[in-house]
């Protein structure tokens, strides 16, 4: 159950699993997630569905190493397999009926930004992909995102690659072009997303961004992925992950995601040990 039928490094941090998991793979659609556990004592982790093939019956994840149960999971191997693989959780991202959409991603988000991408192309819409990355070294997913866009930019923060800049830059570019755009996805750390959407609300583009916080059951029950969107209280992994940008109070979110730091800093140190 659960096997690792590939596994690819994209970046030194950055690792792509395709893992069998037939039954997921037959529902799964872009902007849904999975939770995982390596191991039987492991930790709880979500990650978004990256992509998924209903014929070959296995899901894709993309996933960055960064903390001890991403660490644990890297340690796993082609043939290998994950105790737990439960999905696919959360609401779908709607994609129907949009024309022209402008997607961007920031760093490991792109993960996540792809098969949105790739849903809206295959739907037939208009797709400018924007996707930023801190240097060269980190970029991820580039013909990708080239296969499934009319129009792309890549964005680096050291100009090492593509244009030298961030993506909310590249994004008042396009729009200052007069592109159109029925809506703004966005997916990638917290802070982008907040300009993104700072951005946007100067224009009035609708903007949708997917929310990662901190998720334990993921069925709605713990409570632990709490947002205010709109003044009321969500739950990323039952009425999300997807959410009105506009309507996300980004700075609860930012202030809930640093609160665990330390403990993360510890689990990362005694999974080096
Ligand atoms: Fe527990 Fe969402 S992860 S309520």
């Amino acid at each position: 159950m659960f096997r690792i039928v590939k596994k690819q490094e994209l970046n030194p941090t950055v690792t792509k699993m395709v893992i069998e998991a037939p039954l997921i793979a037959r529902k799964a659609e872009p902007g849904q997630f999975i939770i995982f556990r390596a191991t039987e004592d492991g930790e709880r982790v979500p990650l978004t569905i990256a992509d998924y093939d209903r014929e070959a019956g296995t899901v894709t994840i993309i996933y960055q190493i960064v903390g001890g149960a991403t660490m644990e999971l890297n340690r796993l191997n082609e043939g290998d397999c994950l105790h737990d693989f439960v999905g696919p959780l959360g609401t779908p991202s709607h994609v129907e009926g949009l024309k022209k959409v402008a997607v961007v991603g920031g760093g490991v988000g792109c993960a996540i930004a792809y098969p949105i991408a790739k849903k809206l192309h295959e739907l037939g819409a208009e797709v400018h992909a924007i996707v930023g990355f801190r240097n060269r070294d980190l970029v991820i997913l580039e013909d990708e995102f080239k296969a499934v866009s009319n129009r792309m930019k890549m964005m680096t923060d050291d100009g090492s690659y593509g244009e030298k800049g961030l993506v909310t830059n590249a994004l008042e570019q396009l729009i200052k072009e007069g592109n159109q755009y029925d809506e703004v996805i966005a997916i990638g750390p917290l802070v982008m997303m907040k300009f993104v959407c700072k951005l946007t609300k100067e224009y009035d583009i609708k903007t949708i961004v997917s929310m990662n916080p901190i998720m334990i059951d993921g069925t709605g029950m713990c409570g632990g992925c709490r947002l205010t969107v709109g003044g009321e209280t969500k739950f990323a992994c039952v009425d999300g992950p997807d959410f009105d940008g506009h309507l996300v109070d980004f700075d609860e979110a930012l202030h809930r995601g640093s609160m665990y730091r330390e403990f993360e800093q510890h689990a990362r140190e005694a999974e080096c040990e």
